[in-house]
């Protein structure tokens, strides 16, 4: 298994040492392949916002970098670690703009089959809320969340201070090492599962062929799925997913397009 870490800070300090503490605690305990990439060394431009890979697919995105390069590495890796300082309570500007260059991957998941975690490093508060944005972040892209932790220490480090940060790097490299080990493609939670009927749903009623969002989800088969992968779920499940079909259905009937659900499906 590979496990890949991308680290946001153009320091090798705080972030990315404790991105490169998890990479050997998982290499060492658990005989995983590991790399961990600086964001700083690759080309990434700002999203312009022309939405051509919303509309038209990523390979007409504008701009030649190396997104895909970055892209690839994800879908090479069984897991992603997404490292970042809190910079003005938020992540680091690259992280950003790395996230803002996936952002069709929000439209359309994929990496169902991967392990995502994140370490926020600070140096006094705020860095929690960037934990649950991540974990939000992670789960939207399509993979499996192991809820990140926040790293707190001013400079310099001092031996406690490191060695609170390698307790808690060291619980994170367990509960990703289980995860990575689980039986991928589990049934989806409530949430997960109205995130994909109520989107399905909008964007079979109210998209077209002419939107990529449409092309790919009729593709995938997603129209007539009970999830984004297989998956058998539960009759409450199924009923429940139903409704969210239903109440797309309906939002959708008030901007003009109608109601075509009329059973639940798989
Ligand atoms: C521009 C900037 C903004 C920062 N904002 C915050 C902040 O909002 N909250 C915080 O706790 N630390 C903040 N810090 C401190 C960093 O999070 C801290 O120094 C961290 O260790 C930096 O990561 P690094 O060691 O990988 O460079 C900020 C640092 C910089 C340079």
């Amino acid at each position: 298994m590979k496990v890949t870490a991308f680290v946001a800070s153009a320091r090798k300090r705080g972030t990315y040492q404790a991105a490169c503490r998890l990479m050997d605690y998982l290499r060492v305990n658990g005989d995983i392949e590991t790399e961990v990439v600086a964001l700083s060394d690759y080309n990434l431009e700002l999203c312009r916002g022309c939405k051509q890979c919303f509309d038209r697919g990523e390979e007409y995105c504008p701009l030649q970098d190396d997104r895909d390069v970055l892209v690839e590495k994800i879908c090479e890796s069984d897991g992603l670690v997404l490292a970042t300082p809190n910079y003005s309570f938020h992540v680091a500007g690259r992280m950003k703009i790395f996230l803002d260059r996936l952002g069709y991957v929000f439209h359309r998941p994929q990496f169902f089959d991967k392990i995502f975690t994140n370490i926020v490093f600070q140096g006094i508060y705020g860095g929690r809320k960037i934990n649950r944005y991540l974990d939000f972040v992670g789960n939207g892209l399509g993979f499996r969340v192991v809820r990140g932790i926040c790293l707190t220490s001013v400079e310099p480090v001092t031996e406690k201070s490191q060695q609170r940060i390698d307790r808690s790097i060291r619980r994170l490299g367990n509960r990703f090492y289980s995860a990575l080990n689980k039986k991928p493609y589990g049934s989806p939670s409530l949430f997960d599962l109205m995130k994909f009927r109520m989107s399905r749903t909008s964007i079979r009623l109210m998209l077209d062929e002419s939107s990529r969002d449409y092309t790919h989800y009729r593709d995938q088969g997603w129209f007539d799925a009970g999830y984004f992968y297989p998956v058998r779920l539960s009759p409450t499940k199924r009923l429940v997913g139903w409704m969210f079909d239903r109440m797309a259905s309906r939002s959708a009937g008030k901007n003009g397009t109608g109601d075509k659900t009329t059973q639940p499906s798989a």
